[in-house]
């Protein structure tokens, strides 16, 4: 029930193309990202928050979770805004011509040059620096006083909650680097010296990624409205990203409506003032864009295992090795077959290169094409050339199904 990807006549597509005809002739591995899908997933978002009543929401899409360029300027085209990390990803955020006043800057290493970066590249400056520590604060107040420009910040609560997710991208819990306590932004606010070249705006948080249910968040945004209650004249609070998608099927998890219906519910019973809500979405926009597409090379079994050995490895695509995520595995063509329990593993030397273990696959023989699922989200732009390969390649069907660079 993927909505993009479906088998027709054992044929699998992806809205209403045919995969394997419109991608034969490219040369494996490579990823591939349907802009009429991402624009879907952003129209949803905007949508849902729309109807929940929040007025003017800002939508600052991860540039974390890809950063191809074709789809920061399909998402700019539809009104996003961007939540960066980087010097790096300010650059490309501002190259599909995002406004800068559409930039928040989120990150516990904000270095002095990507600082002044930030503030100069707009005469205004970015919308937000979400500062992370107190020493940020002090060091983004001297370089806007240095180079005489006020900067606006919003402070990131760590609110001490605990999420259920991965231990690798749980960020609101007490022990992790990331955000200021609460008893540190209080004694913050009192003090004039740290507010000279900088403009509070707002209060900001994130707790964590693929969340698949929102108690932590709910617990967490009650703690960030009431700080912001303490606060005077901000004009926004981030509410971050961290939406969950359905990897696999079986797992239930929250949907979009309910997370909308949420934080509409707490903002609007719990701020003392109305605000404008900025969201960080990454993954919920474009995780299931995306699919990587890679060949096989040749199968092998051992005494215990069947394994298929395709084109693709984890410096492709390294979320099923880090993370034991789990991605659906989808021959473009079925052969009718029976199934065989396989590892779908690559080329790389780590036993660690692997897509899937103990898939039931129909068989597959060499040069047969495969597709990894909803890799649109943290797949390219966690890439690497380990082992010296080349950078996987990247390719867009555009909103007329041509397939381009
Ligand atoms: N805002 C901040 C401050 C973040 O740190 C992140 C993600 C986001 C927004 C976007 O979160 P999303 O909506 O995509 O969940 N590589 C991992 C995910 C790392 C997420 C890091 N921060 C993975 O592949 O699952």
């Amino acid at each position: 029930n993927h909505p993009s990807l479906s088998y027709k006549r054992n044929e699998l597509f992806i809205n209403d193309y045919n995969l394997h005809s419109i991608t034969k002739d490219l040369k494996t591995p490579f990823y591939l990202y349907s802009l009429e899908a991402l624009q879907r997933n952003f129209e949803n978002f905007k949508t849902e928050a729309q109807s929940n009543g929040l007025k003017n929401p800002l939508i600052c899409y991860a540039l974390k979770a890809n950063s191809n360029i074709r789809l920061l300027k399909t998402l700019k085209s539809l009104g996003a805004g961007a939540d960066i990390v980087s010097g790096g990803e300010l650059k490309q955020a501002l190259k599909a011509k995002i406004p800068a006043q559409k930039i928040v800057f989120s990150g516990v290493g904000k270095n002095e040059s990507e600082i002044e970066l930030a503030l100069t590249c707009h005469p205004e400056g970015i919308y937000s620096f979400n500062v992370e520590s107190i020493e940020e604060l002090e060091m983004i107040s001297s370089i806007a006083q240095r180079l005489n420009k006020t900067a606006r910040v919003a402070l990131r609560l760590n609110p001490q909650v605990n999420v259920k997710t991965h231990k690798h991208i749980s960020t609101g819990g007490k022990s992790h680097k990331f955000g200021i306590l609460k008893r540190d932004i209080e004694q913050a606010l009192l003090k004039k010296k740290l507010w000279k070249s900088v403009s509070l705006v707002g209060l900001s948080m994130h707790i964590g990624s693929q969340l698949t249910c929102l108690k932590a968040t709910r617990k967490a945004l009650i703690e960030l409205c009431r700080l912001c209650n303490s606060c005077n004249q901000l004009e926004f609070i981030d509410v971050g990203g961290g939406l969950g998608v359905p990897y696999n099927e079986d797992h239930p998890l929250s949907t979009l409506s309910e997370y909308m219906e949420l934080i509409a519910k707490i903002t609007q019973r719990e701020l003392k003032e109305e605000l404008r809500i900025v969201f960080e979405p990454g993954r919920y926009i474009a995780a299931n864009c995306g699919v990587l597409i890679t060949e096989v090379i040749r199968s092998k079994s051992s005494e215990e295992n069947k394994f298929i050995i395709v084109d693709g490895g984890m410096n492709d695509f390294v979320r099923s090795s880090l993370y034991g995520a789990y991605h659906h595995v989808l021959p473009l063509k079925k052969r009718p077959s029976k199934l065989s329990t396989c590892h779908v593993v690559g080329p790389i030397c780590e036993t660690a290169d692997s897509f899937a273990s103990n898939r039931e696959l129909p068989l597959l023989k060499a040069k047969d094409r495969i597709c990894i699922a909803d890799v649109g989200a943290y797949g390219s732009s966690m890439g690497s050339t380990y082992n010296m390969r080349e950078k996987t390649r990247e390719y867009i069907i555009d909103l007329k199904g041509e397939v381009r660079r």
